[in-house]
């Protein structure tokens, strides 16, 4: 009796797809198609892309709008890492006595020496080795320092 039962559902699966008619078995060959496809596909230069997934371009990022840093910014991320511990012999910030003989030499030799460097006892590279940023914000880093200890 489960021999029978078997032989039947044997026969009974060995069916299944026969009975289609030609667009059925069109439509099922388009799914099984879709599914065994590979994920990706690789186009040379020139080829057709499929029109259904047409290439997209990518929006172009825009230029970041360059925005000056204030004093204590360009103070916090060029000038702390060495003003902050006196690194090198770098007066430092808020020690009034490292910056008295140094403010008496006049606001314009420490900027020019900010801007273009300067050594003494030490090495100040120019702009604290941040040439890429604008002269003014060195100076407003040169100013807040000053002001820290006036
Ligand atoms: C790599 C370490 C270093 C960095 C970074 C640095 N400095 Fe200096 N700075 C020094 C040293 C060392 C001196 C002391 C040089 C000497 O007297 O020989 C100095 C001295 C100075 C002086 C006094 C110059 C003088 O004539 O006495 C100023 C002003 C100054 N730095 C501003 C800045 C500013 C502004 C920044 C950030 C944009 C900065 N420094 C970043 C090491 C540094």
């Amino acid at each position: 009796m489960v021999a029978l039962v078997v032989v039947v559902l044997a026969m009974n699966m060995l069916d299944m797809g026969q009975g289609m008619d030609a667009s059925e078995a069109e439509e099922y060959r388009a799914a099984v198609e879709a599914r065994i496809r590979p994920f990706g596909q690789v186009y040379m230069p020139g080829e057709e892309t499929e029109p259904s997934r047409p290439i997209v371009e990518t929006a172009i990022e825009p230029e970041p709008v360059a925005t000056a840093m204030s004093g204590p910014q360009v103070y916090n991320t060029a000038c702390l890492a060495c003003h902050g511990a006196g690194i090198g012999g770098a007066p430092i910030f808020g020690d009034a006595a490292a910056w008295a003989p140094r403010i008496a030499k006049g606001i314009e030799a420490l900027n020019d020496h900010a801007l273009n460097g300067f050594t003494d006892v030490g090495y100040m590279p120019p702009k604290g080795g941040r040439v890429d940023l604008s002269d003014p914000e060195i100076l407003d880093a040169v100013a807040y320092m000053v002001a820290e200890v006036q």
